[in-house]
This record gives structure tokens, C-alpha cells and sequence, in this order.
């Protein structure tokens, strides 16, 4: 079979109703209107394909989860899968990180993960890193009190950074782990791999990870 082209991904993307495009009509709603139930609410940032969220989603059907990304593409494939196994527990959000309080209510979400964002490694460009001090208060608005933190990255300078971020902005780290797999700790992770930390593992990077509450 042909592989679709984006327009037709995008027009797919539109019709389905586990995606949200641009479209924040379920704030504050999520469990009532979306999943109905009162399952705690997890959302990963920057999922691209969102193998966070698809992995956690069926091994945690007593949670729900929500992937917000900006990539159309990627967000296809991601509710493609979402789709073909019947995950009921599942959204995603096409929009702008740094729109994320147009989208949850204070306190809505109880544990954010960041997976491979991008490191942004100009020093102009630091405020768009999704750990600097413009993101952080925003997630702090969003989780609830002494919700969950996670970042995974290979990059050292997104790790560093988030580490000076947070001796900045009054937070605690409950777990840092400088490397992943010599540290024997991707179980702990669930096991899950995403497809970007695939191909930085396949060029011997170190995969890094960090577990945080905002205070
Ligand atoms: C390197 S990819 C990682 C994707 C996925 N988490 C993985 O590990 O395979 C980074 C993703 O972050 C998304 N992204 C970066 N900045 C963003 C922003 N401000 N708002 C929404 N998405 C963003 C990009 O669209 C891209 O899909």
C-alpha cells in the first residue's frame, strides 16, 4: 500500500476525535467530557510519536494520558497506534508547549514527562529549552500539588541545565540518574524507549533522566 501523503494524514488528524488540534474545548473537562472517569491525568511534552504515552497507557489503565506535541506527522502516527489498540485512555494535543494553560485547569494534570525534547544549544535559545524558568512556572500552575517531573534526555547540556533550573526555581529532586542503562534503571522507567532515544542509543549516547516536584 502507498504511504499517505501528509495532506492526507493531516485531513485524519482532523477527523479524529482523540486529537485535539488548536482546540482547547475539554479544559478543565478532561475526565468529565473526554475519558469519564476520575483517573489521574498524565501528560507528556514533546511526544512526537508518543511512545511514552502509548506505553504507559496500556501498562496504566487506571490512568489517563495525553500527548502534546506541535508535529501533525508525528502525532498521526502516534494516534494511529492509539487507535489500532483500542486505547480508551488515550488523547493528544497539536499545540504549543508554551499554550499548555489554555488547555488544563490548576492542578488538572498530577505528572508531566518530557521525553527528548530538543536541546536548543544556542545560548539565545535557552528560554526555549521546555526546562527553563518560561516552562516551568507554566507546568507549576497546571500539576498538582506534589505532582511528578520527569525528564528523560540524551543530551547533557538539557540535563545540566535542568539541574541549574531547578536550583533557581524552589523545587526538590527525588531521583537523578546520569546514566540510564550503566545505572541499570530504564525498568524503573517502565522499560519504554522512545524512537529518539532508539536512535541515540544506536550512536552510544547516554541516556540521562531526572525526577522533580515545583514547590
Ligand atoms: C526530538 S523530538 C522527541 C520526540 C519524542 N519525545 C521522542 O523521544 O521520540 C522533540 C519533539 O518536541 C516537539 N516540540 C519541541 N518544542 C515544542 C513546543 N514548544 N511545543 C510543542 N512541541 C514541541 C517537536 O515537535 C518534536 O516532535
Amino acid at each position: 500500500m502507498a504511504s499517505k501523503s501528509k495532506l492526507q494524514k493531516f485531513a485524519e488528524l482532523a477527523d479524529n476525535p482523540i486529537v485535539f488540534e488548536k482546540n482547547n474545548a475539554m479544559k478543565g473537562n478532561w475526565n468529565t467530557s473526554f475519558f469519564k472517569n476520575n483517573h489521574p491525568i498524565v501528560i507528556e511534552l514533546a511526544c512526537g510519536k508518543g511512545d511514552y504515552t502509548l506505553g504507559m497507557a496500556k501498562l496504566f489503565p487506571e490512568k489517563n494520558f495525553i500527548g502534546v506535541d506541535i508535529k501533525g506527522n508525528r502525532l498521526w502516527s502516534a494516534a494511529r497506534v492509539a487507535n489500532l489498540e483500542n486505547l480508551t485512555n488515550v488523547a493528544f494535543v497539536r499545540e504549543q508547549i508554551d499554550q499548555l494553560e489554555n488547555y488544563f485547569d490548576a492542578g488538572e494534570v498530577s505528572e508531566i514527562w518530557i521525553t527528548f525534547s530538543d536541546p536548543f544549544p544556542r545560548k539565545g535559545d535557552a528560554k526555549r529549552r521546555l526546562t527553563s524558568q518560561k516552562f516551568l512556572p507554566i507546568y507549576k500552575k497546571i500539576i498538582q500539588a506534589n505532582g511528578i517531573i520527569h525528564v528523560k534526555t540524551d543530551s547533557d547540556l538539557l540535563y545540566e541545565f535542568t539541574k541549574e533550573m531547578l536550583t533557581v526555581i524552589p523545587s526538590t529532586i527525588l531521583k537523578d540518574y546520569a546514566d540510564v542503562y550503566a545505572m541499570q534503571k530504564n525498568d524503573e522507567l517502565y522499560g519504554i524507549q522512545t524512537y529518539y532515544e532508539k536512535m541515540h542509543l544506536r550512536d552510544n549516547r547516554t541516556i540521562k533522566y531526572l525526577r522533580f516536584q515545583l514547590i
